[in-house]
């Protein structure tokens, strides 16, 4: 049923779905603002289909190299938005977390791709109906959530109050050819793990505000004690806490409207200082830990 897909945003998520995407045979567009843009996720791709072929065919220099041009050829690229989704059967949206953004995009296409295409986005916060709204009706019904979380095998496929059933189907069945594991969620603030790991981590940091533990010790105790393969402040310099303290402003304007209590969300000053001096994790050479 879906053969062309379309994925917008050639950054760290979108290089990821389109490979992954390219890999189970998929015709993928990726699709972006810049030439430049494209050009970085065209070179994510690649780092990241050498070290599969290399997993897969250790050693036979020649089968690398066919299986890495077989799934490069199934990856077209192109800036002008309008063209990439002309034959597209599915988008998947993974621009920045913007909510303006995501609508201007999604509402553009809605008049561009075909009447069948399925329209999804891969936020990790946002709610999936207040970016849909950007469409028509028929569309919002063929509008869903697809939550990747490369490169693990998760992903959160989100059935939001107006996705039909046949649209949510279609998802759980791409997601499966794509050789990754589908759970179901409604379209609530964080879905699933966001919705658990956000309040979780943040009560970390808390926890070290009040002196009860070092990050250090939290973090033994968590992989050792709890069996988690990083604890959270490990997690938290992974995920960037710049992108944590996002999603959680975010989520206090929910908590004002009673769709996510209060306490999760409450706001941390260590974290919020850290975030203002730069120091946002992995990315940028320091967070909780220092990486330089
Ligand atoms: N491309 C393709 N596959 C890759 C890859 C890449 N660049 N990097 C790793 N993989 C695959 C590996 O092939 C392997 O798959 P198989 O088991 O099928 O062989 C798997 O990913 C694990 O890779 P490794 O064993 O090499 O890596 P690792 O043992 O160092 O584990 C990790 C890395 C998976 C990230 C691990 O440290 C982990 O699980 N960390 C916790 C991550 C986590 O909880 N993230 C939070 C997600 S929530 C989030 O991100 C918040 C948000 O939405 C904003
Ligand atoms: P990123 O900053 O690495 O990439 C975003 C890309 O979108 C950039 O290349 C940018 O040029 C492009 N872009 C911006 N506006 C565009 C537009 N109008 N049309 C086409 N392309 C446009 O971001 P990312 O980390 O890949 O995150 C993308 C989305 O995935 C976000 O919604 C994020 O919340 C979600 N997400 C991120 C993670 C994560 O761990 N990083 C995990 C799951 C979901």
């Amino acid at each position: 049923m879906v053969k062309n897909l379309t994925v917008f945003g050639a950054g760290l998520m979108g290089a990821g779905i389109a490979q992954v995407a390219a890999q189970n045979g998929f015709k993928v567009i990726l699709s972006d603002v810049t030439e430049k843009a494209l050009q970085n996720g065209l070179q994510i791709i690649q780092k990241s289909l050498g070290r599969v072929a290399k997993k897969k065919f250790a050693g036979k220099e020649g089968e690398m190299e066919g299986y890495t041009r077989e799934v490069m050829g199934n990856i077209t690229t192109m800036t002008d938005a309008g063209e990439a989704v002309s034959s597209a059967d599915l988008i998947i949206e993974a621009i920045i977390e913007s909510i303006k953004i995501k609508r201007d995009l999604f509402g553009f296409l809605d008049s561009k791709a075909n009447q069948r295409c399925i329209f999804a986005s891969n936020t990790s916060s946002l709610s999936i109906r207040d970016i849909a709204e950007a469409c028509s009706t028929e569309r919002q019904a063929r509008f869903g959530g697809l939550h990747f979380f490369n490169p693990m095998k998760l992903v959160e496929v989100i059935k939001a109050q107006n996705t039909s059933q046949e649209t949510f189907d279609t998802l759980v069945a791409v997601t499966k050819q794509m050789g990754k594991v589908p759970v179901s969620c409604k379209d609530t603030p964080g879905f699933i793990v966001n919705r658990l790991l956000i309040p979780y981590m943040l009560e970390a940091v808390r926890m070290a505000e009040r002196g009860d533990a070092s990050p250090h010790d939290i973090d033994t105790a968590m992989e050792l004690g709890a069996g988690y393969p990083m604890g959270p402040f490990k997690l938290l310099d992974f995920v960037g806490l710049d992108t944590t303290t996002f999603i959680s402003d975010g989520w206090r304007e929910k908590a004002e409207r009673g769709e996510i209590p209060k306490e999760l969300v409450e706001k941390s000053a260590l974290l919020q200082k850290l975030v203002d001096e730069g120091k946002l994790g992995r990315k940028s050479g320091q967070g909780f830990y220092d990486y330089s």
